[in-house]
């Protein structure tokens, strides 16, 4: 169609130039929504034909005729026109080519602004559920991971310094909390786009007698949004969406730093499998954890992505304003560097194998069960405070004797508490260590395998 062609252009006497249509045109990014423009169309066109604003012959034929143009995207030979400005125009002017008047009939009683914040939810809500599966498929992977793993000794760091033995199990475990919780604030962001903003047209609502509550049914939705201003104009469940999928990246990141850590040479806990690594262009030793850096990487783009929507966003009066088309870009880019990394993780950690005699040599070395060795002592009446001073004198000495805890025999301890007898050797190893602390959220191996058959039951209930 040419410039004059314009759906638009009824008032204007000259055509934009074309400076102003490559500025303005966003068919190039939004055509990606052209289902759920469609499905929107189809919806809207059969509650017209409810309704007697058009016939049910005209109906059929822009059904048909969207189906048709639906078809021809989908082979790939639909023609998309920057001079048909975006996903919704190049639709419209396609259906009114191939149908003429009946084609012409569909925009009556609506807006683009209610066309694309409909499409704009519909597709979300679309990739929410994906991007929810694969949460579930790497939560499934690290459960089952963290059952076999529930035994496996690492050091439990903070301040990245050695301080109480954990095993990988327990590790494991809390990254599945992590992406429980994205999970859920995924869902609940799915409940509040769950709602149709047709038939609020371009910001008043509109004088045909549409039934908003057919088209929100017919696409889905599961109620009818209550104000027309703020349907055509709030993009706070972009905002929300991409909210949701930083904090899913940042957690993401939080995960491959630490396998990054991991893999290092001087501590190696575990082997990154060759496929997620690549090598160096110079230095030939090289197996670089390139994976695991991409995603901690891009997760900066993703908390960047949020920031540019809420900046768009900021002091837009309403109703709609055309400020709002820059949300696609972000918002497409959010949606494929989750899934991308999310896919990328869930086949990388099979891979990864853990190498259990250097996690547990690290985690007997920098007297890790120093507190074992306080409760102990308070066990034995002596106050939390004081318990704590002896012990610090202790590991002073184990400093200066270049020894471990476990390693200072019964009589030197007793120099320090006499309160101090045999069974300690129960309590300041490792494994005496962990299997005390058998309390719901704890990391004793016991403890651990129960909360792993606890999260795996949670998993399958959510998919049944
Ligand atoms: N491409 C526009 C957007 O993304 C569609 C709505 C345009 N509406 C308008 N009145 N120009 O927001």
């Amino acid at each position: 169609m040419s410039k004059k062609g314009k759906l638009w252009s009824g008032r204007f006497s000259e055509s934009p130039s074309d400076l102003m249509e490559k500025f303005s045109q966003s068919v190039s990014f939004d055509k990606r929504l052209y289902r759920h423009d469609i499905a929107g169309s189809i919806a809207h066109a059969e509650m017209l034909a409810s309704r007697e604003i058009i016939t049910s012959a005209e109906f059929r034929k822009i059904r048909d005729a969207l189906k048709e143009i639906l078809g021809e995207i989908e082979a790939g030979r639909f023609l998309w026109s920057v001079e048909q400005e975006d996903v919704h125009m190049n639709i419209e002017s396609a259906l009114i080519e191939k149908i003429g008047d009946a084609g012409k009939k569909l925009h009556t009683g609506r807006s683009r602004n209610d066309q694309i914040s409909t499409d704009m939810r519909l597709y979300l809500m679309e990739e929410t559920d994906l991007i929810c599966q694969l949460i579930t498929a790497v939560q499934v992977e690290l459960t089952r991971r963290a059952s076999q793993e529930s035994g496996t000794i690492m050091p439990g760091w903070t301040h990245m310094q050695p301080a109480q033995p954990v095993t990988f199990g327990h590790h494991l475990l809390a990254w599945n909390e992590m992406l429980d919780r994205d999970f859920r604030r995924f869902r609940d962001c799915h409940e509040r786009t769950n709602e149709s903003p047709l038939g609020s047209a371009a910001l008043a609502g509109t004088g045909y007698p549409v039934d908003r509550e057919m088209t929100a049914s017919q696409l889905g939705f599961g109620k009818v949004m209550d104000n027309s201003l703020d349907a055509v104009s709030d993009r706070d469940f972009v905002i929300e969406f991409a909210s949701c999928s930083a904090i899913l990246m940042i957690h993401l990141s939080r995960i491959a730093e630490e396998l990054v850590l991991w893999s290092m040479p001087s501590l190696e806990y575990i082997d990154i499998g060759e496929n997620f690594c690549t090598g160096s262009s110079i230095m030939p030793q090289k197996k670089n954890p390139d994976a695991a850096e991409l995603i901690r990487g891009k997760s900066g783009r993703a908390t960047g992505n949020l920031v540019t929507l809420l900046m768009i966003m900021k002091a837009q009066p309403l109703a709609y304003n055309r400020d709002n088309q820059e949300d696609k870009e972000p918002i497409f880019d959010q949606v494929d560097t989750v899934k991308l990394c999310l896919e990328v993780l869930l086949s990388m950690l099979p891979g990864i194998a853990v190498l259990p005699e250097n996690m547990a040599k690290a985690a007997s070395v920098g007297n890790q069960t120093a507190t074992d060795l306080a409760d102990y002592l308070v066990d034995r009446q002596i106050p939390f405070r004081d318990a704590y001073q002896i012990v610090g004198r202790i590991v002073a000495y184990t400093i200066w004797n270049d020894k471990h805890l476990h390693e200072i025999p019964l009589k030197k301890l007793r120099e320090f508490s006499e309160k101090i007898e045999s069974d300690v050797f129960d309590i300041i190893t490792l494994d005496g260590s962990l299997s005390r602390r058998n309390h719901v959220g704890g990391t004793a191996p016991a403890q651990v395998r129960k909360a792993a058959r606890k999260a795996a039951k949670k998993l399958k209930d959510r998919s049944d």
